[in-house]
């Protein structure tokens, strides 16, 4: 009997210590919030450009300020929401000015792409579900009217889309294919600036939080930093974060952050050990809340807020070890490091080696090496 209210016990204390853990308004009296990231995607939009057969005349897309690719009223909506979601949390807590000052920054990514009238492909498949649903969306009565519509079409294009866009997010299982760690490659290019933007950024803060005479006026002033992007840079973050199943589940892994979505990286200082820690949270889509997420990253053992050091671990493996134009340029490697620089060496070589030549000099150099360590 009492070692099975024992377990009752336990039981209650791991569900209130985890709705403790979860619950985003308890801050400890010794942490004091000193920075926030936030990376959002924008609102609900019109489609990205007219299709071949589509049955959504150009005419008709008049919404906000008119044309494809545009934020609607309601995209706009939602993104009034976000901002008075923000609001509430940092302005009216006084953790930011009432205005628009040097306390506060914001960026925002690429443009949508135009590339219409093309056969469809694994590239460009997203286009088609991108249409569809989006016409659903704003003109769900021509869309249900069309004979090559059904809940089973749309269904399917779904279930067709999501690994397409795992594939393009560079979520390959297993991850190496050919020798090459394609995960790894990919997830650099795409998340990999981002995280190092961010972690550098918290460090610099962390470092005038502890000693304000190391700080520069710029740092000083800034608390708030935002950037305003699309779904692909919202889940790049969370990919290189392995925080990617927080968008739609471990059922519907793959898929990509909705309209309005929204990660909070919030900083805070530590004056028990005078260090830096890290609280994130992610809000699904507008009608959800924030909710706090730092507890399911590697590293942070279960904890809702997480030391400093184990973001930084992970933006340094995911470090662009060159500038991303030029990263871009060359094939990833098989990634070792001792076969980079023999390559490195063969590639001074090369005007005098034949292709096939330089593969012979690469397999002398790893018989050299196996014979150097097997001498012993
Ligand atoms: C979070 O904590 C506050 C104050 O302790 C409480 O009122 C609220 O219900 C809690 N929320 C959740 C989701 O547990
Ligand atoms: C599609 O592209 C072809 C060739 O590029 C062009 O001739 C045709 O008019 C285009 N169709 C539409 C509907 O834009
Ligand atoms: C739907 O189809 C019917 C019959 O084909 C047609 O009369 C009606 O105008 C269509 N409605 C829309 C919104 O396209
Ligand atoms: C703050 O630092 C102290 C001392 O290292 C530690 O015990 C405490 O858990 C830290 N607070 C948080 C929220 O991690
Ligand atoms: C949010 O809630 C409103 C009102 O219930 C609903 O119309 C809308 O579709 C919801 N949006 C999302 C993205 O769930």
């Amino acid at each position: 009997m009492l070692s099975r209210r024992n377990l009752c016990y336990t039981i209650l204390i791991f569900v209130f210590g985890f709705s403790w853990a979860t619950n985003e308004t308890d801050v400890p009296e010794e942490l004091k919030l000193v920075f926030v990231h936030t990376i959002w995607r924008h609102g609900d939009r019109t489609q990205d450009g007219h299709l071949n057969n589509d049955p959504v005349d150009p005419s008709k897309w008049i919404k906000g300020g008119g044309g494809y690719g545009q934020l609607t009223p309601e995209g706009m909506g939602q993104m009034f929401i976000l901002g008075t979601k923000l609001r509430d949390r940092y302005v009216k807590t006084g953790f930011l000015h009432n205005f628009y000052d040097s306390q506060q920054y914001i960026k925002t990514t690429s443009h949508l792409s135009e590339l219409f009238n093309t056969t469809f492909t694994w590239d460009n498949l997203w286009q088609v579900h991108d249409a569809v649903m989006i016409q659903l969306i704003h003109f769900p009565e021509t869309v249900l009217n069309q004979t090559w519509y059904s809940p089973e079409f749309f269904h399917n294009l779904d279930e067709l889309e999501r690994p397409s866009k795992a594939f393009v997010a560079g979520l390959y299982d297993p991850p190496i294919v050919n020798g090459i760690n394609v995960k790894r490659a990919i997830l650099k290019t795409r998340g990999g600036p981002l995280i190092n933007d961010i972690s550098s950024r918290m460090r610099t803060k962390a470092t005038c939080a502890k000693n304000d005479a190391k700080c520069d006026n710029y740092h000083r002033n800034l608390k708030f930093y935002a950037y305003s992007t699309h779904d692909h840079t919202v889940f790049a973050l969370l990919t290189v974060l392995g925080l990617e199943s927080i968008v739609a589940g471990p059922e519907k892994y793959g898929e990509w952050p909705d309209y309005a979505s929204d990660i909070l990286v919030e900083l805070f200082h530590n004056s028990t050990d005078e260090r830096a820690y890290f609280r994130i949270l992610y809000q699904k889509n507008i009608n959800a809340t924030f909710e706090v997420v730092t507890h399911l990253a590697k590293g942070c053992k279960g904890l809702p807020f997480c030391d400093l050091s184990v973001f930084e671990s992970k933006a340094k493996e995911f470090r662009p070890d060159r500038p991303i134009q030029e990263l871009c340029q060359i094939l990833p490697d098989v990634g070792n490091q001792v076969s980079t620089l023999i390559k490195s060496v063969m590639n001074r070589y090369s005007d005098y080696e034949s292709s096939s030549n330089s593969n012979y000099w690469f397999v002398s150099i790893i018989i050299a090496i196996f014979c150097f360590f097997n001498k012993t």
